[in-house]
């Protein structure tokens, strides 16, 4: 298991209507990262927020804006990702034919680059870009919607990323009904990054709910 597990909440499960105030509050209420979903409404069949909505945000925390392109293609729009103040950008394997590009361009505007997988993607994937990667993300659900429910088979993909990774400095992430039920088999299996939405925002108890999730992924 991780010795350090971040907690990285994703704000599609904030109030849109108040969305500086609420990550104000998710920093407050202790989180690691702050993960936002960019959804294009063509590779996922939902639409979010573009690079606008990301500068808007950026002023609110310090904390590490992780964001995650559910859109294809992606490589028009890095850059105005970059330019907007983001620190990691990860872009999905099955939004392009030319993920190796993808990522040095991610690189070659000063950002951390990271590559998703969704659920039916082996994680032989990124096995020929390691080397250019900084982040692994494993999606436990189907990307487009919050609030589902927990792929259990994806707990084994974790595992193998992680073995795959080996000693290379890269996080692994996983994302899709995160709770304090699955953060413990997630955190065992090797990530070290948790992305929660409902499991976060829920009850509005940001700071107990982070904490729970916190725990259990250590052990505890
Ligand atoms: C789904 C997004 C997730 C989502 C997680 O496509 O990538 O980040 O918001 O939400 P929960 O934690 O509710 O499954
Ligand atoms: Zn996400």
């Amino acid at each position: 298991m991780p010795r350090n597990v971040l907690i990285a909440p994703s704000i599609l499960s904030a109030d849109f209507a108040r969305l500086g105030e609420e990550v104000r509050a998710i920093d407050a209420a202790g989180c690691d990262w702050v993960h936002v979903d960019v959804m294009d409404g063509h590779f996922v069949p939902n639409i979010t927020v573009g690079p606008q909505m990301v500068a808007a945000i950026r002023p609110h925390t310090r904390k590490v804006l992780d964001v995650h392109l559910m859109i294809a293609p992606a490589d028009p729009y890095l850059e105005a990702f970059a330019k907007a103040g983001c620190d990691i950008i990860t872009v999905h394997a099955e939004a392009g034919p030319h993920l190796d590009r993808s990522l040095q361009l991610i690189r070659s505007l000063g950002k951390k680059a990271g590559v998703s997988l969704t659920p039916q993607t082996p994680e032989s994937a990124i096995e020929f870009v390691l080397d250019r990667l900084d982040l692994a993300l494993v999606m436990s659900v189907n990307p487009g919607f919050g609030g589902q429910a927990f792929i259990p088979a994806m707990v084994e993909k974790i595992r193998r990323v992680r073995a795959l990774i080996g000693r290379r400095p890269i996080h692994v992430e996983v994302d899709g009904g995160v709770t304090p039920d699955t953060a413990g088999p997630c955190a065992g299996a090797g990530a070290d990054v948790l992305v929660a939405g409902s499991a976060v925002f829920k009850g509005g108890k940001y700071q107990e709910n982070i904490a729970a999730i916190r725990a259990a992924a250590m052990g505890g």
